[in-house]
This record gives structure tokens, C-alpha cells and sequence, in this order.
């Protein structure tokens, strides 16, 4: 089978060398598109692929069109809303994530946007500490259960709202359950998004939420920028000058907060929270394991379009 890796952010070197050896071991034959500019190159090199491992790629339904040999797509990370499920599913293409194989780095970053914000931003300004502050954390899954340990190890109160899990799974996670999306926000020094981008979930951060939350409060996203209101939290932010919004997702409007907020927010250039050789490398050779096994055995376990 021909396994084509596009990634316009490539992996490391190194988890490049696994993927590679993972899969030409178990007999198949891989291809590199990296750093492409756009569909037009993705749908040139997708042509014969039997599979695909992409990172935040586009896989639309021109993409999948173009591809009349593809069984699987596997999403190499966490959120697959870059992938066109409905078209997949309609030609039976099988598409999969690597749950959690990228949870830390992502968790890691998090935590550095935190103390980031709480130092000014690196200037010589009397910043504040996260020891005794109460960090709030929206979904509780692989990413959010790891900030919330690292929270706790810096001292913080960690609390979670996870509507998938149950009070007495929380607190095993270590966290104090909350009930409301409201008390998380508006009980939270610091707030970390870990939510999908799903239609029930797109623009739901808005002006309501972030204009409740504590003095001094500091919203935190490496989810995706899709979850944001971005108006409502342009308006909020403008209303409320003590609150920071920091984000590895930058929005559409970060021009236009910076120039009327200056350092309240801050936008890294370019998604990196997954950008750590560890994590491509368990995320990358995760990806190659379960095509792999995909067509050794037909192991569908990470299948999300059931
Ligand atoms: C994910 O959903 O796994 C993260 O957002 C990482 O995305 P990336 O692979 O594009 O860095």
C-alpha cells in the first residue's frame, strides 16, 4: 500500500525516520509532502495513496474525491476537525486519531502561556505567581488532566467541568468537579480551554463567560480558535482591563486586540503546542502503527467515524 505523509508543518527528523521504518517494514510504501502550499499540491500527491497521515491538514471532500484508493486517514494528534468525516464515512474510508500522543507537549505549553502572562509578558514589570491561584480547566481529557497535575504541582486549586465524566472521575484525576460553565468562569483565576471544535462548541467562549470572570483572570487557549467568540471577547476584554487572553491559536482579529489591548493578549505566530520532537515522535510512529495494524488486521480501535 502507498502511505502518503502530508504535513504543511512537518514532523521531526526523527519521527519522520519511524514512520518511515514502521511502515516499510510491515511492507508499504511511503511518500513525503511537506510544507506545501495548499489543496492543489495535497490533491496532486494524494492521487494513488491508500493512506494518509496529515497533522492539521485540510482532508476535504475534494481531497478524499481525488483519492479514489484511500481506505484510511489518520489524524497524527488529538482534534480531527480538519478532516471531512461526512465525505470520508460516504466513501467508507476509515479515519483515526492518536489520542493523548501529544497531550504533554500541548499541557507543557499551556502552562508556559500561564507563567508567560503571569511575568508580563518577559518585561522587567512586577508580575504575579500561580501558587494559591484556582485554575479552571474546560474538558478534562487527555490535555486537561495533565495541566491540571501540573497546576497542582505549582501549587494552584485545580477545578474541571467535564460533562463526560462523572464528579468522583474528576477528583480521581485530581481536580475538584464544577457544574456550570458559568461557575468555571467566573470562580477561575485561570481559565484552560480543552474543548473540540464541534458545532456545539464553535464560538461558545463568548462576552457572557469571559466578562464573568474574576479580577485579574487570565483565559487560556491551545484548543482551537474556532471555540472563541471572537467579538464577544474582543468586547469583553475592552470592558474589563484587567483580564488577559493568551492563545497558541491565534484569532482572526489578533491584529486589531493588540493594537487596543497591547500586552493583555498574546498570540504565538504559529500553532506550536504539539511542535516538541517527543510528540511528533509519539504521535508520528503511533499514526504509522495503527495503519500498519489497519491493514494487517483490520484494528479499527481509534476509528472516530464509526
Ligand atoms: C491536536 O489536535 O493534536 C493539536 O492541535 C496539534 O495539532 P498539530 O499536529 O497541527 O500541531
Amino acid at each position: 500500500m502507498k502511505v502518503l505523509i502530508a504535513t504543511q508543518k512537518p514532523f521531526a527528523a526523527a519521527a519522520v525516520e519511524g514512520i518511515e521504518s514502521i511502515l516499510r517494514e510491515a511492507g508499504h510504501s511511503v511518500e513525503k509532502l511537506e510544507k506545501y502550499p495548499g489543496e492543489a499540491e495535497l490533491i496532486a500527491a494524494a492521487l494513488d495513496a491508500d493512506a494518509l497521515i496529515v497533522r492539521s491538514d485540510k482532508v476535504t471532500a475534494d481531497v478524499i474525491a481525488a483519492a479514489p484508493s484511500l481506505k484510511i486517514v489518520v489524524r497524527a494528534g488529538a482534534g480531527y476537525d480538519n478532516v471531512d468525516l461526512a465525505a470520508a464515512s460516504a466513501r467508507g474510508i476509515v479515519v483515526m486519531n492518536t489520542p493523548g500522543q501529544n497531550a504533554n507537549a500541548v499541557a507543557e505549553l499551556a502552562i508556559g502561556l500561564m507563567i508567560y502572562m503571569a511575568r508580563t509578558q518577559f518585561t522587567p514589570a512586577t508580575g504575579s505567581e500561580l501558587a494559591g491561584k484556582t485554575l479552571g480547566v474546560q474538558a478534562f481529557g487527555n490535555v486537561g488532566r495533565l495541566v491540571g497535575q501540573k497546576a497542582a504541582a505549582l501549587g494552584m486549586k485545580v477545578q474541571a467541568l467535564d460533562p463526560f465524566l462523572t464528579d468522583t472521575q474528576i477528583e480521581q484525576a485530581g481536580a475538584t468537579p464544577v457544574h456550570s460553565i458559568e461557575e468555571l468562569y467566573s470562580t477561575s483565576d485561570y481559565l484552560s480551554v480543552h474543548i473540540p471544535a464541534l458545532p456545539e462548541t464553535i464560538g461558545s467562549i463568548g462576552y457572557d463567560l469571559v466578562r464573568s470572570m474574576p479580577k485579574g483572570a487570565v483565559l487560556v487557549n491551545t484548543a482551537r480558535k474556532e471555540v472563541v467568540d471572537e467579538e464577544g471577547l474582543a468586547k469583553a476584554l475592552e470592558e474589563r482591563p484587567d483580564l488577559k487572553y493568551v492563545t497558541d491559536v491565534m484569532p482572526d482579529n489578533y491584529a486589531a486586540l493588540t493594537e487596543k489591548l497591547g500586552t493583555r493578549v498574546f498570540a504565538t505566530p504559529k500553532k506550536m503546542g504539539a511542535q516538541t520532537a517527543e510528540a511528533n515522535i509519539n504521535a508520528g510512529l503511533a499514526a504509522a502503527r495503527q495503519i500498519a495494524d489497519f491493514f494487517a488486521t483490520g484494528n479499527r480501535r481509534f476509528q472516530v467515524n464509526k
